[in-house]
C-alpha cells in the first residue's frame, strides 16, 4: 500500500501556501493603507489654515501700522557650512548638512528685510569654534543688539514663506501694546519638546544682556557631535527656572507655533508623534500662508529650501 502521507503533506503544504498567500495580502494591504492615511494626513495638515486654524492673535487695531513706531530690527543669523559643521549619525551612514543652505536662503531674506525697512546681519565670521555652532548665535545677536531695538534671530535652515507679514505685526499681536519700553525681552514658540531657540525675538535691554550671558555660561549643555548641540536645551532650562514673576514680566512664549516657527510635516518614522501631541503638531505645523517655515529636523536642508522657495 502506498503510504497516505504524501497526499495530506501536499494538502498540507496547499493549506500553508495560502495561509501565505492571505497574510501577505493582508500585510500588503495594512501596508497600503497606512500609505494611504499618511498621505492623506500630509495634505490636510498642509491646509490646517484653509481649514480654519488661525496663528496669529486677535487681530490687531487698524492703526497697526504705528505699532512700535520708531524700533529698529534685524534679523540675525548665521550659517556655518565648514567641514566641522557637519554632524554624521552614528555609524556614518546618513549626514545632516547645512551646505547650500545659505546660498538658498540668503536672497529671501535679504529681499524681505529690504522690503521691510529692516537690518540683515549675517555673523557668520562671529562662530566661535570651540562650541558647535549654534551657540554662536548668542554672540552672534549680542553683537546686534547694540544697533537695533529687536533682534529677529533666524537659524540657517529658516525660509520666510510670506513675504508680507510684519514682524511689527507679529511682535504687536503677541505684546498687545507698541510701546517699547515696557515690553518684553523674549519672545519665543514652543514645539513638541518645549520651548524652541531657532526663531526668537529678543529686545536691547539689561534683562536681554543678562540672559544672553546667562545662556552662554550654561556650559554644562555643551554636546558635540550630535544632532543636538545643547543651545536649545540651556535655553529651556534657564526659562523653565526663571522665578514666576520674572517669567512673566520678560518672556512670551506664542500660543501659536505657527505664527512664526512652523515646521513642515512630512511621513516618517516619527509620524507617531502627530497621535501623541495632535494639538501641538497642529498649532506648529507649516500650512500654505504662515510666515516661516523652520527645516528642523531635516537632513537636505538646502532641498527642502528650494522646495518652499519655488512657493515664495
Ligand atoms: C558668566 O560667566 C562669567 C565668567 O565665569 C562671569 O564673570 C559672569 O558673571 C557670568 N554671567 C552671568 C550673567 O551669570
Ligand atoms: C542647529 O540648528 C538647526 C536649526 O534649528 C538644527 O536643525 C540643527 O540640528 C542644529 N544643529 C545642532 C548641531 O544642534
Ligand atoms: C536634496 O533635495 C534635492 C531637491 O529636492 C534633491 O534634488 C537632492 O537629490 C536631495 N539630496 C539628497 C542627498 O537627498
Amino acid at each position: 500500500m502506498p503510504p497516505r502521507l504524501p497526499v495530506r503533506c501536499s494538502l498540507r503544504r496547499t493549506i500553508a501556501k495560502r495561509r501565505h498567500l492571505r497574510h501577505f495580502l493582508y500585510f500588503s494591504f495594512l501596508l497600503f493603507l497606512s500609505f494611504l492615511i499618511l498621505h492623506l494626513t500630509s495634505s490636510i495638515l498642509r491646509r490646517a489654515n484653509s481649514l480654519g486654524r488661525c496663528c496669529s492673535p486677535p487681530s490687531p487695531p487698524t492703526f497697526l501700522s504705528s505699532s512700535f513706531p520708531c524700533s529698529k530690527i534685524a534679523i540675525v543669523t548665521l550659517s556655518d557650512e565648514s567641514k566641522e559643521s557637519e554632524i554624521y549619525y552614528p555609524g556614518a551612514w546618513k549626514r545632516r548638512s547645512f551646505v547650500g543652505v545659505r546660498n538658498a536662503v540668503w536672497g529671501n531674506k535679504k529681499t524681505y528685510a529690504e522690503k521691510m525697512g529692516y537690518g540683515f546681519v549675517d555673523a557668520t565670521t562671529l562662530v566661535d569654534r570651540s562650541r558647535p555652532p549654534n551657540w554662536s548665535k548668542i554672540l552672534a545677536i549680542q553683537s546686534s543688539l547694540r544697533f537695533y531695538d529687536w533682534v529677529f534671530w533666524n537659524d540657517a535652515d529658516t525660509v520666510i514663506t510670506n513675504l508680507d507679514v510684519s514682524l511689527e505685526s507679529i511682535l504687536f499681536g503677541l505684546i498687545g501694546h507698541g510701546d517699547i519700553q515696557s515690553s518684553p525681552d523674549l519672545v519665543v514658540t514652543e514645539d513638541l519638546n518645549g520651548v524652541n531657540s531657532g526663531v526668537f525675538f529678543i529686545r536691547k535691554s539689561e534683562w536681554s544682556q543678562r540672559f544672553l550671558e546667562k545662556w552662554w555660561n550654561q556650559t554644562s549643555f555643551v554636546q558635540f557631535g550630535s544632532t543636538k548641540s545643547g543651545d536649545n536645551a540651556a535655553l529651556s532650562h534657564l526659562i523653565d527656572h526663571l522665578p514666576q514673576e520674572e517669567l512673566q514680566r520678560h518672556v512670551i512664549i506664542s500660543p501659536m507655533q505657527c505664527l512664526f516657527n512652523s515646521y513642515p510635516w512630512y511621513p516618517s518614522w516619527k509620524s507617531y508623534h502627530l497621535l501623541l501631541s495632535p494639538m501641538k503638531t497642529w498649532q506648529g505645523v507649516y500650512s500654505d500662508g504662515d510666515f516661516m517655515v523652520h527645516l528642523a529636523g531635516l537632513d537636505n536642508k538646502s532641498g527642502w529650501a528650494l522646495k518652499f522657495l519655488q512657493n515664495v
